[in-house]
């Protein structure tokens, strides 16, 4: 059964095999355990059965939500995890106040694009030759009510 949680200092090097797996680079087992122990950060995990299969984890300052990475293995996607994910994220900045959510994705990265254009983001701009293989990021943004 999907259950969905805070991420815990023993999620990390599982998260760390599935997001170098998945994405070709990770925040890395340092970042992430510092995240987990970050008061301003919120990195929400997703389970089924004793596996972790993803998370998304964002900062929350000045009533802007920033989502700083969201993963989940392709075994899992299409099933709405994805969705239910970035909502438990949004309802959490919410109830503490965020009045907007940004994030940077790959340009390349249609798949993710076009979920978050599905959750209501819109393109705001582009930071050119953001990544380290050259491509640029689309920042995407929404307001929160
Ligand atoms: C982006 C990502 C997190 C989405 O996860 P997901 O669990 O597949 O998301 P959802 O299932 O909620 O939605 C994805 C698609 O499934 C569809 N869907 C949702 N529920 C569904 C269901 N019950 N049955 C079939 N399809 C469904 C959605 O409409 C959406 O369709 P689209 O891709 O045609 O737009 C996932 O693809 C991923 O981990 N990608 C790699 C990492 C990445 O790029 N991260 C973003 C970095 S910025």
């Amino acid at each position: 059964m999907l259950k969905l949680r805070d991420l815990w200092i023993s999620d990390v090097e599982q998260l760390v095999e599935l997001e170098t797996k998945l994405l070709g680079e990770t925040l890395g087992q340092e970042m992430l355990s510092t995240e987990a122990r970050n008061p301003l950060a919120k990195f929400i995990v997703a389970t089924y059965g004793n596996q972790v299969i993803g998370y998304i984890g964002g900062w929350l300052v000045a009533e802007e939500l920033e989502i700083i990475n969201f993963v989940i293995d392709p075994a899992y996607w299409h099933q709405g995890i994805g969705q239910k994910m970035f909502n438990a994220l949004i309802d959490y900045a919410k109830a503490k106040g965020a009045k907007t959510v940004s994030l940077e994705v790959k340009e390349s990265n249609q798949r993710a694009i076009n979920f978050y254009t599905l959750q209501g983001l819109k393109m705001v701009r582009v930071r050119k030759k953001y990544y380290h293989d050259g491509q640029d990021a689309i920042v995407m943004m929404k307001e929160l009510s």
